[in-house]
């Protein structure tokens, strides 16, 4: 992690420390309106995808996923048929999963390969997307084989993850939409860290999903029977252009945090003596799909949950992929289990049967907005965001991010 971003690490967390002292907290300006139909409507929807999905950089994996040479993981977002893979070079790329001869996907699942063979008529592509060879070459005619690679997007690995941009002829800087919050990231040192478990879980449209990720103000409510009743409510919303961390005023009851990760004991401590990893709690939101919270059960781990769009409106597929910084024993990795698997059962069972049920409400078309209050700003920035981008041509985006982390 550079300087500057242990210094805006340092001074999210003086903020938190002074707020906690004071028992104050910092609310929006105001409580926001929404029109309800963006969660319903189909044209809509379908700009979304366009806009959002195949304009903005989306992280679509840890570096951990695809840890050596060779290995890929083949995934749809947004209808885009993507495979991400790392090359003999060590580089993480990411195609357009599908074959240039006739348009079959070319890869699924995830592995490790030297070579992907298209299942239709058999060519053949190596692990940077090059076309090395044509079944029946002499009898197939003239191809100009340099020319017909797996078509490439722009892709950028920083602080253990994985950006792609799915627009092959895209010019927009990931760096510049990433504000500073990718080196923020690196505070978690995870290109060295490992996968526990990946499961995804479907739910209803892909912002009502992940609303549920921008507050805490649900959690005593919808969670009382998990979480518990006595969880605090109260969420502190720092952000970097649309990117967004939210994080609480004091140490959660519920949760093991070791010592040394926490803040809330450190505070007689010289700034320049906080653990990185102290300054790393809380949740952070990569916008526009992605958030990040850390554990210790079995030992320090995270939870990512990307949030796709599915083919409807009404449909989403959150991806949950559990990381460990470190290779648990068999005891250690029984309690990251259970941890991972207590956070789906939050999630599948209370959150997104709650987004769909919100779903159904709302197709009524009868409740003409919803609110955001003063106490959840992180999804008025959100939506907010949302709205910017949808209104934003191609050339201004980068325009957008460069202006949005001055705001
Ligand atoms: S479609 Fe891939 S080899 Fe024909
Ligand atoms: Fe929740």
């Amino acid at each position: 992690m550079n300087a500057q971003a242990r210094d805006r690490l340092v001074a999210v967390a003086r903020d938190l420390l002074a707020h906690a002292r004071e028992q104050t907290t910092p609310l929006a300006s105001g409580v926001m309106e929404l029109d309800a139909s963006v969660y319903t409507d189909k044209d809509r929807f379908e700009r979304e995808r366009t806009l959002i999905f195949r304009r903005l950089p989306l992280m679509l994996a840890a570096s951990c996923e695809l840890r050596a040479p060779g290995d890929y993981k083949a995934m749809d977002v947004a209808g885009v048929p993507v495979l991400l893979v790392r090359g003999r070079d060590g580089v993480a790329r990411a195609f357009l999963n599908i074959c240039t001869h006739r348009g079959s996907i070319v890869a699924d699942g995830c592995g490790n390969a030297s070579r992907f063979m298209c299942p239709y008529h058999g060519w053949t592509f190596d692990a940077e997307g090059a076309l090395v060879g044509i079944a029946g070459r002499a009898d197939f005619g003239d191809v100009d084989m340099a020319a017909k690679g797996l078509r490439p997007f722009p892709v950028l690995e920083k602080a253990g993850l994985i950006w792609a941009i799915l627009d092959p002829a895209s010019t927009l800087d990931i760096g510049t939409f990433l504000s500073g919050y990718d080196a923020m990231l690196e505070g978690f040192g995870l290109s060295t860290w490992r996968v526990l478990e990946s499961r995804t879980l479907k739910g209803a449209n892909w912002k009502l999903a992940f609303d549920a990720h921008l507050d805490f103000y649900h959690l005593p409510v919808l969670h009382r029977n998990t979480f518990g009743p006595r969880i605090s409510p109260k969420a502190f919303y720092y952000h970097w252009g649309p990117h967004q961390r939210l994080t609480r005023p004091e140490r959660p009851e519920n949760r093991v945090i070791p010592d040394h990760a926490n803040l809330f004991g450190m505070a007689d401590a010289a700034e320049s003596d906080w653990p990185a990893e102290a300054l790393m709690l809380g949740e952070w939101i990569l916008f526009p799909h992605v958030s990040i919270n850390s554990f210790y059960d079995g030992g320090r781990g995270i939870l990512i949950s990307q949030i796709f769009p599915g083919d409807t409106v009404d449909e989403s597929w959150t991806v949950q992929t559990y990381l460990m910084q470190d290779e648990p024993d068999e005891a250690q990795r029984a309690a990251a289990l259970r941890q991972a698997a207590f956070l789906a059962h939050v999630v599948a069972d209370e959150d997104l049967p709650m987004s769909i049920r919100q779903q159904r409400a709302l197709e009524s078309g009868l409740l003409p907005a919803v609110c955001f209050g003063r106490n959840e700003g992180g999804g008025q920035q959100f939506h907010r965001w949302i709205e910017r981008i949808m209104e934003t041509d191609d050339a201004g985006l980068d325009i957008l991010f460069r202006d949005g982390l001055n705001e």
